[in-house]
């Protein structure tokens, strides 16, 4: 999911991390965001208006008696333009100023008169943070809506170790996408399981596939953005686990196979990224197999099939989702696991398709759902596939 179509209002305040501000106009562009920057005096002091205006394609305003601007009322106009109105740098005198109602400035008037989702990125001496003052006004702002991206504790630029430091613009950036996103998957709980499974042979060796989790934790992460209750049983990634997502950890099929059969009940929807092993050695030794001078053979036993259990206790109202990975006969293959094991919605890609695959960052798929025609999906980022994927979703839920 990106910004394409949102405007967001970015106002930078006077703290040396104002020159941060550049990379998240940079990031917030590559999510397709209109950008406008407002900047106070002494921001100006820290990084030139030019920077920003050229990164954002927008001119930046800075001063609240500018009579060269384009709107009639800037203030109000831009307030009521946000989609996210974001505080990056925020400093302790902005954020006084905001918990008290004061608008002295283009930042702080703008910041009365919108109705946007405010989030902020406070910046500051870890004494300055941690006095109660400050303490005291961050609560009141967090009483009334606004979103903190909590600063790090680092080398603080006065020379001063801890809390203070802004927080990376990336994480500005993902707290941006969250209060621009759909909340329509509010209320609703969504398990999904994501990466391989592993069976051991001995203590050393296991049986696995090539799946790194990035689809499913695509997929979980544009679940809880959009407000949803998210569960996501995921086998051994090097993945770091989705923000507000409970991660249960399982290496097996069989692990799986309980994580995911303990939590199905109270959910609405299940979707089956992971690449679950079908077959485990039928005994796994326990110490180090050694070698010998001839070959060996290893008697692998089947796995129980996840998705079919999970297909066969669905309860009314449940939507379950599929994913069916093939190097041929694509569609006649996914459209009988649809069949077999009882989903409404099975993810079909070729894994010789360029673009789709284990490890990339984009997927090509076609949707199948039953009763309709599959749906041949162009090549799109895994985060873009996730919300179409839970998109489907909450069709199929609608038309039950
Ligand atoms: O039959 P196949 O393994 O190709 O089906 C893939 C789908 O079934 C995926 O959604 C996968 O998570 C699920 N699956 C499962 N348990 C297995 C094997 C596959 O849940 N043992």
């Amino acid at each position: 999911m990106d910004l394409k179509g949102k405007t967001i209002v970015l106002c930078v305040t006077g703290g040396i991390a104002a020159y941060k501000a550049a990379d998240l106009v940079s990031r917030l562009k590559k999510q397709q965001a209109e950008v406008i920057v407002l900047m106070t005096k002494s921001a100006c002091e820290f990084i030139t208006p030019l920077t920003l205006e050229v990164l954002s394609g927008n001119r930046v305003i800075a001063d609240m008696f500018d009579r060269d601007f384009p709107w009639e009322v800037a203030h109000v106009s831009l307030a009521k333009r946000a989609d996210v109105f974001v505080i990056a740098p925020c400093t302790a005198n902005v954020i006084g100023k905001a918990a008290h109602g004061i608008a002295d400035d283009m930042v702080t008037t703008t910041l009365l008169a919108t109705r946007a989702p405010v989030v902020m990125a406070p910046a500051m001496n870890t004494n300055m943070y941690d006095n109660p003052v400050v303490q005291e006004n961050l609560r009141i702002l967090a009483g009334r809506g606004v979103r903190f991206v909590e600063p790090e504790s680092g080398r603080l630029a006065c020379g001063d170790t801890g809390r203070g430091k802004m927080a990376d613009p990336a994480a500005i950036c993902e707290a941006v996408l969250r209060a621009a996103a759909r909340r329509d998957l509010e209320g609703l709980r969504v398990l999904v399981t994501a990466g391989p499974t592993r069976e051991a042979l001995d203590p050393v060796r296991f049986l696995s596939n090539h799946s790194t989790g990035k689809m499913g934790y695509a997929v979980a992460e544009a679940a809880a953005r959009r407000g949803a209750a998210v569960t996501l049983v995921s086998g051994p990634v090097s993945l770091a686990p989705p923000e507000g997502v409970e991660v249960v950890r399982v290496v097996s099929a069989r692990e799986m196979y309980d994580a995911v059969l303990a939590a199905l009940p109270e959910q609405d929807f299940l979707v089956k990224a992971a690449a679950v092993g079908d077959y485990r050695p039928a005994e796994t030794a326990d110490d180090k197999l050694k070698k010998t001078d001839g070959g060996m053979e290893v008697r692998l036993v089947r796995n129980p099939d996840i998705l079919k259990a999970a297909g066969e206790r669905r309860r009314p109202g449940q939507v379950i989702c599929g994913f069916s990975m093939e190097t041929r006969d694509l569609l006649e293959n996914s459209s009988a696991k649809l069949e077999s094991k009882h989903c409404d919605l099975m993810v079909a890609n070729n894994l010789k398709t360029e673009g789709a695959g284990f490890g990339t960052d984009t997927n090509v798929v076609t949707i199948l759902r039953r009763g309709a025609e599959p749906e041949a999906l162009p090549i799109l980022p895994k985060a873009e596939l996730a919300d179409c994927i839970l998109d489907r979703l909450l069709a199929v839920r609608a038309a039950q």
